[in-house]
């Protein structure tokens, strides 16, 4: 099955993410065949900062390598560094009804905020159609607010292959139902618009044991058997542990011998312990952006080949010389 997901780079990554997102992703590179690209055009919408795009692009990049995604099984790139996308967006553009556009709920979210609508805002969905279209894509993973979009790469894609016959794969969109929300420091949703993030690499193991002393608990004297249904740190702690691991956790929440202290410092330590190796990882890419670059490259070459051939179809079949 070819499975495509792409990636806005937008900063620091946090356990949210992770859980939400990242963890779901490298487990399917084991079964299907997965295509990972960094949406830096789309970023481009949003985008003040030429110097600050590069890096959040690279950022993101040695992130994704160190948290797992395996070059040699996941075709992983750039997508400016594969144009071939944009001529596929103009045409696409052609099957794309002003009102398909103007129904969309994330423009008019972004526009409500404050964002300024200009045309990218606005064709944002083209371009994400282009991207699902090219490489013929069976399945997008998405996250709710992403769901209209692969709908409407749907509708697009059914507009050109009845009028110039089945060229297009059409793209099924996957949300996992029953994936959990991460609770932040403060227990809502985990966010780095709310401030109550903890980051995936936290610069030392202190700064991490600041973080998760952050942690909003109940002030149960100590010598008392604490509950930890409902508690955060024990929340987070779960995502960390097995069932032999959380009902250990919960026998000690029971005990009444420890207090929230030990359990955040217990979180802090499954915290640094899972995302060690990826530390590890994080550091040589740091040290060798080069490989990143090579990877990265060699991702879009794929990938160019992969569109290049699909593009000589499409071109033949709208009529271009
Ligand atoms: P943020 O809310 O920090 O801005 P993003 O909107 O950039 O996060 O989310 C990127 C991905 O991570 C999305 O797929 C989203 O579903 C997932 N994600 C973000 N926060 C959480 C969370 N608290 N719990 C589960 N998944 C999350
Ligand atoms: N719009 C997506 C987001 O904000 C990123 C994206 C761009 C994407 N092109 C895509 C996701 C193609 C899936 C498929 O998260």
């Amino acid at each position: 099955m070819r499975v495509l997901t792409g990636i806005q780079a937008s900063g620091k990554l946090h356990i949210g993410n992770y859980f939400g997102a990242m963890k779901p992703m490298i487990e399917l590179q084991e079964s299907e065949e997965l295509f990972t690209f960094i949406a830096n055009y789309h970023s481009l919408t949003t985008s003040k900062d030429a110097q600050l795009l590069k890096q959040l692009t690279l950022d993101a990049a040695v992130d994704y390598l160190s948290l797992g995604i395996n070059p040699e099984k996941t075709t992983f790139w750039v997508q400016s560094d594969v144009p071939q996308v944009l001529e596929l967006y103009w045409i696409l553009s052609k099957f794309t009804p002003m009102g398909l556009l103007e129904r969309g709920h994330s423009y008019k979210d972004k526009v409500a905020k404050g964002i300024t609508a200009n045309h990218a805002l606005f064709s944002y969905p083209v371009l994400m159609a282009a991207d699902i279209l090219l490489p013929d894509t069976q399945k997008v993973p998405v996250g709710k607010d992403q769901i209209q979009h692969v709908e409407m790469t749907r509708d697009i894609a059914i507009k050109f292959n009845n009028e110039y016959g089945d060229i297009f794969t059409l793209p099924e969109y996957i949300v996992e139902e029953n994936l959990a929300t991460i609770p932040g420091i403060d227990g809502q949703k985990m966010s780095k618009s709310y401030d109550n993030a903890i980051d995936i690499f936290m610069e030392s193991e202190k700064k991490l044991q600041k973080r998760c002393n952050k942690i909003i608990s109940s002030s149960t004297p100590l010598g008392e058997p604490l509950e930890y249904e409902g508690c955060h740190i024990y929340n987070l702690a779960a995502l960390f542990l097995d069932e032999e691991g959380k009902q250990e956790l919960q026998e000690r929440y029971k005990s009444g011998n420890e207090g929230y202290g030990h359990f955040k410092k217990y979180l802090k330590e499954l915290i640094w312990e899972e995302f060690a190796e990826a530390r590890e990882k994080r550091a040589y890419y740091m040290d060798n952006l080069d490989i990143v670059q090579d990877i990265l490259s060699d991702g879009a070459k794929k990938m160019q080949k992969i569109s290049n051939d699909k593009m000589s179809v499409i071109r033949e079949a709208v009529g271009l010389l």
